[in-house]
This record gives C-alpha cells, sequence and structure tokens, in this order.
C-alpha cells in the first residue's frame, strides 16, 4: 500500500469511528427535542397546558447540558401540570440522592407535578429473563446485556414471574420524592379543578390494577393517563380519558431497522414512538430523556408540551 493511500484509509476510518461513535455517545444523548401537541375536547372548558417527560434514568454519565436544558424547556412553557412518566433509576440504583432531590425540586408547574413508577423503581431491577418472562434480574454490565440482545432474540410472553409480581417500589426512592414537588400515583387517581390525573402500577410487575387505580375518577372531567409501559395501553381501552402518557421505549434508542427491535422488547409495536389513535383516544409515547448507556441514535431525547382546548 503507498504512503498516499494508508494515509487516506486512515482517514477514512477516523471518519467512520467518529461517525459511529461520537454522535450516539456525546453528541444526541445530549440534545432535548419539545414535541408539541394539540388535544381538543369537550370536558374542558379552558385550555390546559401539561409538559410531560419520562424515563430520567439518573445516573452519573448523564449529560448536565441536558438536564439543564430540560428545566429550561418546562419553565420557558410554563405548564400548568407537570408529568413524569417512571424510570428515574438505573437497575434499582439510587445514586446521588440529595443531587437528585435538588435537581427534582428544580421543576414546578401552576397546579401541580405528578410521577408514576417505572421498571427500573422497584426495589430490585426488573426487566426480562431469558424465557421472554418478566423477571427480577441482576445488576449490572448493561453493554454485556444490550450485546446480548443484538445477538439473541427473545420472544416476549407477556408473563410476569412470582418473584416480580412481589416486587416493592423502591422505598427511598418514594421517600425522596416527597421531599420534591412531584407526588407519586400509584394506581391513583388524583381530581383537579380540571380533570382527572390516573396514574398507572407497572406494567411488568403485574401491578398495574385499573379498577384500583380509576377509583375516584369524575366522569364529568376529562383525564389524562400516566402509564410506564405501553404494551399496558390496550388494557385500558375501556376506561375513561382522552389521552395516555407513556414512555419505556426510549423511542427504539438505536433506531435503527432490525436493532431497534431486537433492543427494546415490546409486546405491540406500535407503540415505540409518538403518537397512536386509538378511536377516540390518543396515545403519545415519549423517547424519554435517559438511559443506562448514554447512546442514541435517530431517538433523541424528548419532553412533550401539551394543550388541551375546549372543543366547541
Ligand atoms: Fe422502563
Amino acid at each position: 500500500m503507498s504512503r498516499k493511500s494508508i494515509g487516506s484509509f486512515l482517514w477514512d476510518l477516523w471518519c467512520i469511528v467518529s461517525i459511529i461513535g461520537i454522535w450516539p455517545r456525546f453528541i444526541e444523548p445530549a440534545l432535548l427535542r419539545g414535541k408539541k401537541l394539540k388535544i381538543l375536547s369537550k370536558k374542558v372548558k379552558s385550555p390546559i397546558k401539561i409538559a410531560f417527560f419520562s424515563d430520567l434514568h439518573w445516573n452519573r454519565s448523564q449529560s448536565s447540558a441536558m438536564l439543564n436544558k430540560l428545566v429550561k424547556k418546562t419553565d420557558d412553557f410554563d405548564p400548568d401540570y407537570l408529568f413524569l412518566g417512571g424510570d428515574f433509576l438505573c437497575e434499582a440504583e439510587l445514586f446521588d440522592k440529595e443531587k437528585l432531590t435538588n435537581y427534582l425540586c428544580r421543576f414546578k408547574a401552576k397546579k401541580g407535578c405528578f410521577a408514576i413508577l417505572g421498571n427500573h423503581d422497584y426495589d430490585k431491577p426488573l426487566s426480562i429473563n431469558e424465557n421472554g418472562d418478566y423477571d427480577v434480574t441482576s445488576k449490572g454490565a448493561p453493554l454485556n446485556k444490550i450485546i446480548t440482545r443484538l445477538f439473541k432474540s427473545t420472544r416476549l410472553t407477556g408473563k410476569t414471574t412470582e418473584r416480580a409480581q412481589n416486587l416493592k417500589p423502591h422505598p427511598e426512592l418514594l421517600n425522596l420524592l416527597k421531599m420534591t414537588p412531584f407526588e407519586c400515583l400509584n394506581n391513583q387517581t388524583q381530581e383537579t379543578d380540571e380533570i382527572n390525573i390516573v396514574g398507572l402500577g407497572e406494567y411488568m410487575a403485574s401491578q398495574a390494577n385499573p379498577e384500583k387505580a380509576y377509583q375516584g375518577y369524575n366522569p364529568e372531567k376529562e383525564g389524562v393517563v400516566l402509564v410506564h409501559n405501553p404494551d399496558m395501553i390496550p388494557h385500558l381501552l375501556n376506561f375513561p380519558g382522552c389521552l395516555f402518557l407513556s414512555g419505556h421505549t426510549h423511542g427504539g434508542q438505536v433506531n435503527l431497522p432490525w436493532i431497534w427491535r431486537r433492543l427494546t422488547a415490546m409486546e405491540d409495536s406500535r407503540f415505540k414512538s409518538g403518537e397512536v389513535q386509538l378511536q377516540e383516544k390518543m396515545a403519545f409515547v415519549s423517547r424519554g430523556v435517559g438511559s443506562l448507556i448514554p447512546f442514541r441514535w435517530f431517538a433523541s431525547p424528548e419532553v412533550v408540551f401539551v394543550e388541551i382546548s375546549p372543543d366547541v
């Protein structure tokens, strides 16, 4: 190989490595897109502004630029309500409690902040075992887990093992949330002056209980339903409310053909990301703002700004 061609080869290699590594590792996880969503409802009398984000996945390698942008964007929107759709943590690990508390205390909304738990917010890690069941899984080595998923396809059974059903919400996280503006709704409805806010328990732990969650729902008012895993949504279609807000999928995270399906185990691939119209109801699945491994491709972090206006 001539000297010129070696230089050319190294240059090409550098370009390829840069494209493959720098963008998804260092640039895209720090980008934050704002998504606007407009909904009409006959049950609201004046416009309601809701900011929603999901999958914070608090960890030590998070982009502080993205975290600061998230606070600024929600502040700029000046929402009536702020909702957080679960997965505060990574694999049930609560790092830097004080820092997380201080961060969550930076958020505000005129009429309240509400949150639900995700599969990472229980007392042990809750994921998918080799049989495709929802199960308590081992902690750590997320890169190994991702590589295993890439090369071994696992078909979901939709079943939850007994030990996963017995998981409890992360006790320290629940205590921490009491010191923040966020009220945790775990199979509960909060009725406000204008709407019902329904928060479901976690689907993968088989702890989403709609009969309990919708108790106290006022049918005279509109409803917004927070449900971490969108695979729960088809089970909720006979219950009231115009809008489901979900996360969990990270929009496929590495959103390339074939790869996202291997990395993002779902029962219903309609709910990978974005809007899904379900007769008269709408579901919106957010790409979330964080991840276990800061690596995203064509699935940048996202905060959603919803306006529910009177349908006159
Ligand atoms: Fe999740």
